[in-house]
Formats: C-alpha cells, structure tokens, sequence
C-alpha cells in the first residue's frame, strides 16, 4: 500500500501530520512519531509576544547595561512562563532535524509584520523543512474593517515569504466573510500550503463562580465538517497543498478528509488524548480501508468527493441547505 505523500513540496511516508501541540515540542515524542509512521512534525509555535519581549530585554540590557527588566513589557506574559524560549526553539529545531528524518515544520504565532519577522530566517537557518504561520488574530475594534483584516494576514505572509525560502503554510481561523478569495490571495502573496483550520480557543462562563473560564476542551469528530466544507470546495482551484485540521479521532476522519481533498490530515487532541501510539492507529486504519475498497495507494482516494469531482452532479450548495431544513421532521418519533 502506498501511502507516499506531497505536502509543500515535500515528500512524506503518510498523510498523517502532528500539528503543533507540546507534544511535538518533545524531541522522544518527535522520535516516536516517526516511527509510528506520520509523515511529518509541526513543532509548537514560538510566539511574536516572546520574539518581541526577548528582543525587547535584549536591546534594554545592551542600552542600559543593567539586567533590570523593564515595566514597559508588563503586559507580555511573563518570558518564563513560556516553556520554550526563542533560542531554545531554534535548538530544537536543530536537534529535532538531526533526530528523524521527517520534515519538521517550524511554527511561527503572530499578528503584526514589523518587527519580529526576522526571526523566521532563524528557523529557516536551524534546518526546518518549512515554517507553518499561524496568524491568530482576533478583530476586536469594531472600526476595523474586514478588508484591513485580510490585507494584516498578507502582508504577514507576503513579510515571511521575502525572509525566509522554505515552504511556507499558513493556519487559518474559518471566519472571513469570502475564505476562498483570501485563500487564494494569501497563495499568491506566497503560501504553498493552507492549513484549514485553526481551532478558537474562546473562554466560557462559569455561572457559579460568575467568572471566565480559560479551558482548552480537545476537539470533536463533529467539529471536522467545516474543513470539509471548504477543502471539497478548494481542491483544485488553488495551486497551494491543503491540510486538513480539526476533530480527528480515528481513521474514519482522517479517510473523510482526503476524500474531501486534503493533501495530508494533522491530528493533535487524538494524540494528547489517547497518546503516541494513536499515530499508529490512525496510519494503519487508512492503510486497512484502503485496502478492503481496492485502492493502491492513497493518492488514489484524494479529492473523489471533492467538488471539483462531483461539480456535474452536486446540488447547490444554498439547495442542499433549504432541501435539509424542509426535511427535518417536525416531531421526531421518538417523543410523545
Ligand atoms: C494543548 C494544545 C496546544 C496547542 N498549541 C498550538 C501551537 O502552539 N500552535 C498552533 O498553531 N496550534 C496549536 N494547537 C492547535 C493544534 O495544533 C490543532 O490545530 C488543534 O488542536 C486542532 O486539531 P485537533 O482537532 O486534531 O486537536 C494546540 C492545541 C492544543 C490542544
């Protein structure tokens, strides 16, 4: 069964990606990885914040030659609470690319294009295969029109791309107004590959308590149908990879995605969740379903259910909508 892989132009043993997590921060998480057959490591992000805050310190001590640290970065968290700081993340990166022979992807988390970009050549220098930006930006000024929003995303991507020469990728959030027009101007401004998508991390509220709540809840098999929405309709309208991302828990999530178009499928909560060893699974599920429908590769599986694919046949997609309210039974059988 052949289960080679192309993701940013790079060649993969699978399909299957750990997306960034603390996990793939571990350098024997990495080694196990491989050997559990995924086909790549996204390593987790370095964050403008602490880029900023490091540069920040540095230029104040140099300047003042004092180590005292300085009020103005009060509202950065606090550096020593991230677990990796920004030299021990190109560290990493080196001793990450010397363990494996999987590409290891470098993740870079910000919001601005001044400043810290620089830091990406960085990454490119310590050996990563590719750089995954996630721009994790949150419109909160209600005077900030979405335009200005989708050109602070470009002119991100278009910053990196004229620093760095590695494949790049970026992670989106699912909410623009027009996803598959940003989509396609991000590729333009220099990304080859989408990651489709970021998950919110929001907080909720605690009614007894009368408080936020700042919880991480791994996800959801259901929370894979956007993803799926959107690769079906992006595949083989952008000359960028797709990765799917979002709700993976078993096999059947991951064969749904490349049926959709994914070029590859990155899982993160399956593996905090259940560990290292659902790598296994997950690779080996593919490889059993693949198998049992006659495929010889997964190549073969990729997009079949994508529009592209069905354009002749699929009703629209605003008919399926009305079509799927108006059959919903009023009553549902099983209530008296
Ligand atoms: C504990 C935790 C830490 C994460 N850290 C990062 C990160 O540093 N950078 C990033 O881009 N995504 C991060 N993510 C998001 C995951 O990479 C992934 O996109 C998300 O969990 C959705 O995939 P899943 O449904 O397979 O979990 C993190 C997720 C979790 C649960």
């Amino acid at each position: 069964m052949n289960l080679a892989t192309r993701y940013l132009g790079l060649s993969l043993q699978s399909p299957l990606i750990a997306s960034a997590s603390p996990l793939t921060g571990e350098l024997d998480a990495i080694r196990r990885l491989e050997d559990a057959e995924a086909g790549a490591v996204v390593l987790p992000s370095i964050f403008e914040e602490q880029i900023r805050a490091e540069q920040d310190r540095w230029e104040r001590l140099t300047a003042a030659g004092t180590d005292s640290f300085p009020e103005a970065l009060s509202y950065f968290p606090d550096p020593s609470s991230y677990r990796v700081g920004p030299e021990r993340y190109l560290e990493l990166i080196r001793e990450a690319v010397q363990a494996v022979d999987i590409p290891i992807v470098g993740s870079l988390n910000g919001v601005t294009s001044e400043g810290w970009i620089s830091y990406a050549k960085g990454i490119e220098e310590a050996g990563a295969d590719g750089l995954e930006l996630n721009i994790y930006f949150f419109p909160t000024d209600p005077s900030e029109e979405g335009q200005a929003v989708e050109e602070r995303y470009l002119q991100i991507v278009r910053a990196v791309r004229a620093t760095v020469s590695i494949p790049l990728s970026v992670k989106l959030l699912p909410a623009f107004s027009s996803l598959g027009n940003l989509a396609r101007r991000l590729v333009e401004a220099g990304a080859q590959g989408l990651v489709l998508f970021n998950r919110f991390y929001l907080p909720g509220i605690d009614i007894a308590e009368l408080r936020l709540v700042d919880d991480l809840i791994l996800s959801s098999p259901s929370e894979t149908r956007l993803s799926v929405f959107w690769l079906r309709l992006l595949r083989g309208r952008l000359t960028a990879s797709l990765a799917a991302s979002s709700g993976v828990e078993s096999a059947r999530e991951v064969i749904e995605y490349l049926l959709a178009g994914a070029d590859v499928v990155m899982t993160t909560s399956a593996l905090l969740r259940e560990g290292i060893g659902r790598m296994k699974g997950l690779v080996g599920g593919l490889r059993d379903w693949l198998d049992r429908h006659g495929f010889a590769s997964v190549d073969a599986i990729r997009g079949l259910l994508s529009r592209e694919h069905l354009a002749k046949t699929e009703p629209a997609a605003r008919a399926r909508y009305i079509d799927i309210l108006q059959r919903y039974p009023a009553e549902q059988p099983s209530r008296g």
